[in-house]
C-alpha cells in the first residue's frame, strides 16, 4: 500500500515508517518540521534501505494537503501530526485544538474528497481520564484535565462520525500507552525539546549527567511504592501495531488499546534502567505532579485478537534502546 504518513519524521512517526516500509509498503511523509528534523528522512532511509517521499507541509492547511492527495495514489493515511505536550495544551489551549483537531478535519476531507478509504488515527490512553485499570476499549471516555487529551477524544468522535455516514470508510483509533525506547540501531529515538516532561527522556539526561537529579512526582499514590503506575510500551512494538492495524482494517471504526497491558512504577522503571545499563539514576521525592493519575495501564486482548498483535519488547530492552540513543545522540 501507499501510506501518507503525517508527522511521519517524529518519534513515533519515524519508527513507522521503518516498519511500514520494511513490511513492503510506500511512504509518503507530510511533516511542517515543528517538532522534528528533516535529517530525520535521512535516517529512516538509512534505516529501511528504501525511499520515501517527503513534503514539508502543514496538515492543517487544505490546499498543501490537497495537493498530495491529487499527485499521488494513496490508499490509506496514519495521522501521527499533532502537538503533545500535555502542560503546554494548558497554556496554548487555541494553538492545541487548531493544530490537532483541524488537522484531523482536513486529512478527513481529503479522504472523502479523494476516495481513500483507510484511516489509522495516533489517540491516547488519556482519553480514558481516571477510569479503573486496566482501560478496556469499551469503557465511555471521561473528560481529561487537559487540552490535549481533549483533541485527541474530539478527534475521535470526527472520526467516528465520519465514518459512521461512509460506511466504506475503515477507522483504527489506536490509544497508545506510554511509548520509550528507540530503534536498535540508535539512529533514531526520542529527543525532546528543552527539558523533557516525560519520564524516560529525563532519566536518560540525568544517567547522561546533563540533568541533576530525577524528580519522582509522588510516592503517595495507592500503589505498590506509592509512585505512579504506567504501561510502557516500545516504540518499535507500536510501530509493528499500526502496522497491524493497517494490514488487518476491516470498514466501520475500530478502537484498539497499544500497551503492554503491564503496569510499572516510577521506581521500578528507575531500578530496571540502573540494572539494564549499569549506571546510577539519582532520584528525590517531590510533590504529586497536577492533573496525574495514579495508574494507566492497558487490557490488550482486543488487539491480540483482532490484529494479531502484542508487544513483544520488555521493560529491560526499553531501558536498553533508550540508553543507546541517548548516548549516541545528545549533545
Ligand atoms: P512528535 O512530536 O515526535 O511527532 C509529531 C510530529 O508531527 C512532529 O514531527 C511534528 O513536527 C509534526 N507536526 C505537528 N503538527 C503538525 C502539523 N500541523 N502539520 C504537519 N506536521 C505536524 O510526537 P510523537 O511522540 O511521535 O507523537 C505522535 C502522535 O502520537 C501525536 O499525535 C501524539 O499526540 C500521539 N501520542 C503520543 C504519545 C507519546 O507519549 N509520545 C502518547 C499518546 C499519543
Ligand atoms: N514522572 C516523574 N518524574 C518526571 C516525569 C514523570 O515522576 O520527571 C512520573 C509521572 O508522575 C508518571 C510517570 O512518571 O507517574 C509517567 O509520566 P510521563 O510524563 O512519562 O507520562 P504520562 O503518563 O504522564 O503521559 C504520557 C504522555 C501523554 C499521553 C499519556 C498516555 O505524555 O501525552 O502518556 O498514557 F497521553
Amino acid at each position: 500500500m501507499n501510506i501518507l504518513v503525517t508527522g511521519g519524521t517524529g518519534y513515533i512517526g519515524s519508527h513507522t515508517c521503518i516498519a511500514l516500509l520494511e513490511s513492503g509498503h510506500s511512504v509518503i511523509i507530510a511533516d511542517n518540521l515543528s517538532n522534528s528534523k528533516s535529517e530525520s528522512i535521512k535516517k529512516i532511509i538509512d534505516i529501511s534501505k528504501k525511499e520515501v517521499t517527503f513534503f514539508e507541509i502543514d496538515v492543517t492547511d487544505e490546499e498543501a494537503v490537497d495537493h498530495i492527495f491529487r499527485n499521488h495514489e494513496i490508499d490509506g493515511v496514519i495521522h501521527f501530526a499533532g502537538l503533545k505536550a500535555v502542560g503546554e495544551s494548558v497554556e496554548k489551549p487555541l494553538e492545541y485544538y487548531y493544530n490537532n483537531v483541524v488537522s484531523t478535519m482536513v486529512l478527513t476531507k481529503a479522504c472523502q474528497t479523494y476516495g481513500v478509504n483507510r484511516f489509522v488515527f495516533s489517540s491516547s490512553a488519556t482519553v480514558y481520564g481516571d477510569n479503573t485499570v486496566p482501560f478496556v476499549e469499551t469503557m465511555s471516555l471521561l473528560p481529561t484535565t487537559n487540552p490535549y487529551g481533549e483533541t485527541k477524544a474530539m478527534s475521535e468522535r470526527i472520526l467516528t462520525d465520519f465514518a459512521n455516514v461512509n460506511p466504506s470508510f475503515s477507522v483504527s483509533l489506536l490509544r497508545y500507552f506510554n511509548p520509550v525506547g528507540a530503534h536498535e540501531s540508535g539512529l533514531i529515538g526520542e529527543s525532546p525539546n528543552g527539558i523533557p516532561n516525560n519520564l524516560m527522556p529525563y532519566v536518560t539526561q540525568v544517567a547522561k549527567g546533563k540533568l541533576h537529579n530525577l524528580r519522582v512526582f509522588g510516592n503517595d499514590y495507592p500503589t505498590i511504592d506509592g509512585t505512579g503506575i504506567r504501561d510502557y510500551i516500545h516504540v518499535l512494538d507500536l510501530a509493528e501495531g499500526h502496522v497491524a492495524a493497517l494490514e488487518n482494517q476491516t470498514e466501520g471504526v475500530h478502537v484498539y488499546n497499544l500497551g503492554t497491558g503491564k503496569g510499572t512504577s516510577v521506581l521500578e522503571l528507575v531500578k530496571a534502567f540502573e540494572e539494564a545499563n549499569d549506571i546510577e539514576v539519582p532520584f528525590e521525592i517531590v510533590d504529586r505532579r497536577p492533573g496525574d493519575i495514579a495508574s494507566c495501564y492497558a487490557e490488550t486482548s482486543k488487539a491480540k485478537r483482532e490484529l494479531g498483535w502484542s508487544a513483544k519488547r520488555d521493560i529491560v530492552t526499553m531501558c536498553r534502546d533508550a540508553w543507546r540513543f541517548e548516548k549516541n545522540n545528545m549533545e
